[in-house]
């Protein structure tokens, strides 16, 4: 796998590819990779000929200073991780490469980026989306991989690529769990031993809210008893948990057509977030199904 850090370095790279007919996959990343990112470097190395993994903390989708001075920053790590996989460049950009002096631009989508995060981080979609763009066109790339994880940036994203007629296919990719659930997160490694052993309480929270609005509990009872579920097992502040319109992320109050329920919550100091299906259960929520 070739380090690439210089924008013309790539595009020489991907020129040469379109020379040989190959098709282009991305898996955009911030690094500190774990076994998540790597499900969508699998996906993108069996889906195109050619695949770049992006590593690039995006100062921009940061809106906590101290947060992105926190962000894990383990290139070698990452590289290492990737070997097996078959990936064939690492674009890892610094800051000039991506926003050089003068830079002005700003994509910002309304609509799916309002609530949720957009509204508990302000400025964060903005930074995501104009990170997005420049790496889908500065890859060139046919298809681009993010995960079901971070499904409200999956949204945003393939909204861009709509309303800006990108060439590029967005491909979401199923949420990697820990075996007791807690999905895969770079922010995990900030827990300590007893945070760490709250955590899946999210996943079964929102298993379980999921279970009861597919049997007939309204959304409000069910989205309550939730809440409760977290702060009795000791979950901090809750920034939102809410039941949302799949794909156009609307409030839903009744279950009347697709859906999924989102949280971030704060535990041990460091913000989790994670999502699941009403409609379609997954092997995880029918185990938790009742026995009648
Ligand atoms: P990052 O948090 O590094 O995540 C990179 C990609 O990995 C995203 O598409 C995210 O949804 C996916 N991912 C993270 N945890 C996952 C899990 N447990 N299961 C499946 N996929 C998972 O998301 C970003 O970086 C940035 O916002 C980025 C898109 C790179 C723009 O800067």
């Amino acid at each position: 796998m070739k380090i690439i850090r210089s924008k013309a370095e790539l595009r020489a790279m991907t020129e040469d590819w379109r020379r040989a007919g190959d098709s282009i996959g991305v898996v955009p990343t911030m690094g500190a990779l774990h076994a998540g990112h790597l499900s969508l470097v699998e996906a993108a190395c069996a889906a195109t000929d050619r695949v770049i993994v992006t590593l690039f903390v995006n100062p921009k989708q940061f809106n906590n200073p101290e947060d992105l001075a926190k962000y894990p920053r383990t290139e070698e790590s990452d590289a290492e991780k990737l070997t097996p996989y078959g990936a064939d460049v690492l674009y890892v950009p610094d800051g000039a490469q991506m926003y050089p002096e003068g830079f002005a631009t700003t994509i910002s989508v309304s609509g799916v980026s309002d609530g949720l995060c957009g509204a508990t981080r302000p400025g964060h979609f903005d930074g995501v989306a104009t990170v997005v763009t420049k790496l889908l066109l500065q890859t060139d790339a046919d298809q681009a991989f993010f995960g079901e994880k971070d499904y409200q940036q999956l949204q945003v994203v393939r909204r861009i690529a709509e309303d800006l007629d990108l060439k590029t296919r967005i491909i979401g990719c199923p949420t990697i769990r820990e075996s007791d659930g807690l999905a895969m997160s770079s922010r995990n490694l900030r827990l300590d031993d007893r945070a760490r052993a709250t955590a899946p309480v999210i996943r079964e929270a929102l298993s379980r809210a999921a279970i009861e609005i597919r049997e007939g509990v309204s959304v409000e009872t069910a989205l309550q008893s939730a809440r409760s579920r977290l702060t009795d097992a000791g979950m901090g502040e809750i920034d939102y948990l809410e039941f949302r319109g799949d794909p156009d992320l609307a409030i839903l109050s009744t279950a009347d057509r697709p859906g999924r329920i989102f949280v971030a919550a704060w535990l041990d100091g460091v913000r989790l977030i994670d999502n699941v299906p009403v409609h379609e259960a997954s092997q995880h929520e029918r185990r938790l199904e009742p026995a009648d």
